[in-house]
């Protein structure tokens, strides 16, 4: 569900004409609406919450990376939610946002020593180790500062899952966490050492799942993992359980709801006396978000191919590029007559600058507006200056109140980044 409505004929971010937002600010333009970031994350706060018993004092961690955009992550702060996250820069955002430090998690398989420091100077809730090598490091870092941080072993469960094979992680063959079988061993490894405290295993399969029985063996490999280190006489006392929940790109319901998930989840954990933590993205943030965008021009070639030229293009949304990725494409004032099928394009000078080939849509001219939805999870965040575009700004709707919450940046400051050799 989102709060991106028509009103009299027209397409509305919340109590905000899109119309107006594009005359403003121009475009395209990210529009991020407040009420639908609250609502995703209310409904998988009740439905983890109605699940306490199982989840303990659990943690709602949004994966920073899907949307890192300050005043989003400062909303879903004041909700109460943590950050997830894998780079220092996602670290200095979540605590600019106001994420308090013993919400936020670090993650990711490659933390340098010096994104490790940064981390346990932060004080960080808790850092997932991905790999034997990363935690030799940790341990070297963490007893040089003295330190003694909270750690979970990113477990790999050899079980992937997800919308695209780029986007799964939980597969054999992924970069990701450490193979089941070995993660034991390095749990004991971590306890043992005086700079380390494991608390728990830690696990996240892919992204775009609409399907519960992957996350569900994956969910039960951690249960069967706590219940045998458990039994060395190790202590686990948290389960982080990653993202990964899919959402509906075009309308409609979800394929797996938060409730059956959350439902799911805790019938796995009943009885194991684990604080959860949950890393979810996209599901807080894709339908929360539209890029909006002008159509340039319509090129009509002979043979009755229709270009629906954008202003908007690859640089500025990349999905449909990286992942063949579907996103609705909507007419803000649609205009009257029968839908007509065209390719949709930006003006990026390569063939796969095209979001959507033989879309059926209502009748568009040069001039129009149009939103892209499902673009508020991995689509700012993506973007580019390829092609010398300027970074797409990003604008957040409250109600009927607006922010540019990230200007549109000038030709000037674009060019003034850079140095000229000396020698030329
Ligand atoms: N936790 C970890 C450790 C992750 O790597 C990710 C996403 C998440 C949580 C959040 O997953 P989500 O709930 O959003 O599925 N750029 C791709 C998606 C990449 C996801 C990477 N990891 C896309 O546009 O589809």
């Amino acid at each position: 569900m989102d709060h991106f409505e028509p009103r009299d004929g027209a397409l509305w971010a919340e109590g905000v004409s899109l119309s107006a937002l594009a005359a403003e600010v121009g475009t395209p333009a990210y529009v991020y609406s407040t009420a639908t970031l609250t609502r995703h994350y209310s409904v998988l706060r009740d439905a983890v919450a109605a699940h306490s018993a199982a989840f303990g004092d659990a943690l709602i961690a949004f994966a920073v990376k899907a949307n890192s955009n300050l005043s989003v992550l400062a909303t879903l702060a004041r909700l109460g939610c943590g950050a997830d996250t894998v780079s220092e820069g996602e670290i200095r955002r979540a605590r600019a946002a106001g994420v308090p430090a013993g919400k936020i998690i670090f993650s990711g398989v490659g933390k340098t020593d010096a994104e490790l420091a940064f981390a346990l100077d932060a004080g960080v809730r808790q850092i997932n180790v991905e790999s034997p090598a990363e935690l030799d490091r940790l341990i070297a870092v963490a007893a040089g500062k003295g330190a003694c941080p909270d750690i979970a072993i990113r477990v790999n469960p050899k079980i992937g899952a997800g919308g695209h094979a780029k986007i799964t992680t939980g597969g054999e063959g992924d970069k990701f966490g450490v193979p089941s079988d070995e993660a034991m061993a390095l749990y004991a490894r971590a306890a043992a050492s005086p700079h380390l405290n494991p608390v728990g295993l830690a696990c996240h399969i892919g992204s775009q799942i609409t399907d519960l029985a992957p996350l569900e063996a994956a969910f039960r490999l951690l249960r069967q993992m706590t219940e045998t280190l458990r039994g060395q006489g190790l202590s686990v006392t948290r389960l982080d359980l990653g993202g990964g929940l899919g959402v509906p790109y075009a309308g409609g319901a979800h394929s797996v709801s938060p409730a059956d998930y959350a439902a799911m989840a805790a019938r796995v954990l009943d009885g194991l006396d684990v604080e959860a933590a949950f890393e979810p993205g996209r599901l807080l943030a894709a339908n929360a978000g539209v890029l909006l965008s002008r159509v340039i021009q319509i090129t009509e070639r002979a043979d009755g191919r229709r270009f629906v030229v954008l202003d908007a293009a690859m640089n500025d949304l990349l999905r449909p590029a990286l992942y063949d990725a579907f996103h609705e494409v909507k007419a803000v004032t649609p205009r009257p007559g029968a839908k007509i099928a065209c390719d949709i394009v930006g003006p990026v000078c390569e063939t796969g600058d095209t979001f959507a080939r033989d879309r059926a849509l209502p009748p568009l001219q040069a001039g129009d507006l149009v939103v892209f939805t499902g673009a508020g999870a991995y689509g700012a965040v993506m973007a580019s200056e390829y092609n010398s575009r300027p970074l797409v700004p990003e604008i957040l709707v409250d109600g009927d109140r607006w922010a540019l919450v990230r200007t549109r940046p000038t030709y000037e400051a674009m060019l003034a980044r850079e140095t000229m050799a000396r020698w030329l």
